[in-house]
């Protein structure tokens, strides 16, 4: 780990500590509201329920409800940052940083969206894209029931600014690892300029600290808002870190020959409030598991870091928990990946799985798009946390069969994204024409906010956004022009957007019920 400062981490603890405590009394408030719905108010709350119930999974002895689609919006692909550059891939990962209801039953909020390593084709100009999140305002009002469809689009972000994330005196860079700068842990730097590369995917708001996932390492970082400045550096276990030859390697353009598959790192992050755990799931299975191939790769690995909350925040948690999850699979046997993480109970997440098709893909009909639920309980998982699987030479499903004795989480269905009667409430569809409504391929994040609504204490909207990929006709990117040190604004014509124009960002509001889950209050919310 490397600190800073002394104060960051005094700052960060009392932070952390509140957002634990915060937490706490609303924990044990869960279980008495636990209780009670199993007597009498579990039938009243199923039925009001029941109007708008699209789907229910019962997981751990609780009804998960689906009440659809509330609230559509976009962010235009022609729209650029206080640098400049596009705004695009933000819905790699989203986090709340405030919420709130009104007099009026609209909702308006802040929200952070986080885009992944900048535009793919190009030269060092558009790709040695500096890791940032952007802050934006949101309000929306959800869609009426008895509303006309199909409904103009009713979720509005403003941008509002940009933070750069920095490593030491340096931006970070999109380019590809193509060398390891030694220490501990030894970390993905571009020759380019010699930059730290960031692909970044998973996003915890924690007040003055985010906590951010990556694909490259694949490695959790810790970052001071106020500056944007890495301040500590998680590793996962050896298994998952690329090696070739028993070397660290990061490079994502092609496999390692063990760890995790190329830009198939920690695409989902999550924090538990209530006891400081932090998860983190890996879009496929590594390379020995499987990771090779979309029909031998579904076993990924989820894992739980826990904080000693007498100490000091340090990003030094000690790993806990870690399981196999099986990803669920198409016909065909290929696995729909997931692209996110969010917790909603004790030890119950919602995972975003899906295909690749939609717009943004040359497939335009969508098939499986989820925010499906895991449990470890449920299925009563083997936590393989600290045992010989940590290590790359004992694969958990060599060729993608699991090994004896290793009992997997399983993804249950829960809310559909592409549902078509969904959808069309605000005129989209799951297949067809190549336009801006067809569903976007890349639904990559989540988000959640209670409804605060006392008659349904469990009932929360959840925010689903897009990752666009920086598809445009009009796109803008800097990057550093031989390692001068001056970053120089540079233009492209992504070749998709040319054959089907540029690519909107698009953000889904759902309400569902996630029976038992009480968020902390917003501190810092997720
Ligand atoms: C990583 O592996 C690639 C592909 O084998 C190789 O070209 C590259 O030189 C390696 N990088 C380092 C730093 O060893
Ligand atoms: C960068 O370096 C290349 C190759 O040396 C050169 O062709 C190019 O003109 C340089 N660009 C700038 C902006 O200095
Ligand atoms: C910082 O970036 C410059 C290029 O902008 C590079 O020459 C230098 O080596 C980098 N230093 C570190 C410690 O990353």
């Amino acid at each position: 780990m490397r600190a800073s400062t002394t104060g960051l981490l005094a700052a960060v603890t009392a932070a952390f500590m509140a957002a634990s405590a915060a937490a706490l009394p609303q924990h044990h408030l869960t279980a008495r509201a636990g209780t009670a719905s199993s007597s009498s108010s579990a039938a009243s709350a199923t039925s009001t329920a029941s109007s708008d119930n699209v789907g229910t999974t019962s997981l751990d002895g609780k009804e998960f409800v689906n009440h659809g689609l509330v609230a559509f919006g976009r962010i235009s692909a022609a729209d650029v940052d206080s640098f400049g550059e596009s705004i695009g891939g933000v819905g790699s990962a989203i986090a709340l940083e405030s919420f709130s209801k009104k007099a009026d039953g609209s909702f308006s909020g802040s929200i952070r969206l986080q885009p992944d390593r900048g535009h793919n084709q190009g030269g060092a100009a558009t790709s040695d894209y500096r890791a940032r999140s952007h802050l934006y305002d949101l309000a929306f009002t959800p869609l009426d029931k008895a509303a006309k469809t199909p409904a103009s689009e009713n979720f509005k972000l403003t941008y509002r600014n940009t933070l750069l994330y920095k490593q030491g005196s340096n931006f970070t860079t999109g380019l590809d690892p193509d060398q390891v700068r030694q220490g501990q842990p030894p970390l993905p730097v571009a020759s380019y300029d010699n930059h730290v590369t960031f692909d970044t995917e998973g996003l915890v708001d924690v007040g003055p600290v985010l906590i951010v996932s990556d694909e490259y390492g694949p490695y959790i970082y810790a970052i001071e808002k106020a500056s944007g400045r890495v301040f500590a550096t998680l590793a996962p276990p050896a298994a998952i870190v690329p090696m070739r030859d028993g070397k660290t390697n990061f490079t994502a353009l092609s496999n390692p020959t063990t760890g995790r598959t190329a830009n198939q790192g920690f695409e989902g992050l999550t924090l538990d409030r209530s006891n400081g755990m932090l998860w983190a799931l890996l879009q496929s299975a590594t390379i020995q598991d499987g990771g090779s191939s979309k029909t031998t790769n579904r076993y990924s690995r989820l894992l739980g870091w826990a904080y000693d909350p007498t100490k000091p925040f340090n990003l030094q948690p000690t790993l806990k928990e870690e399981y196999v999850v099986q990803l669920p699979a198409s016909g065909k046997g290929n696995t729909r990946a997931s692209s996110e993480l969010h917790i909603v109970g004790d030890g119950v997440f919602l995972v975003l799985a899906r295909d690749g098709n939609g717009f943004g893909d040359n497939t335009a009909q969508t098939t499986y798009k989820q925010a499906a639920l895991v449990s470890t309980k449920e299925d009563n998982p083997t936590n393989i946390a600290g045992t010989k699987y940590d290590q790359p030479q004992n694969p958990v499903s060599p060729g993608g069969n699991l090994v004896a004795g290793i009992t997997p989480a399983v993804v249950h269905d829960f809310v559909d994204l592409r549902a078509t009667d969904q959808l069309s409430k605000f005129g989209l569809r799951n297949d067809g024409a190549f336009d801006q409504n067809l569903i976007a391929s890349k639904l990559e994040s989540l988000a959640l906010a209670s409804v605060g609504d006392k008659q349904s204490p469990d009932d929360y909207f959840l925010f689903v956004v897009s990752d666009n990929d920086f598809v445009t006709l009009d796109g803008k990117q800097a990057g550093q022009i031989n390692g001068t040190g001056a970053y120089v604004l540079a233009s492209y014509q992504d070749p998709y957007a040319q054959q089907h124009g540029s690519g909107d960002t698009q953000a889904f509001v759902y309400r569902v019920t996630l029976p038992g889950y009480r968020q902390p209050a917003f501190l810092g919310p997720n």
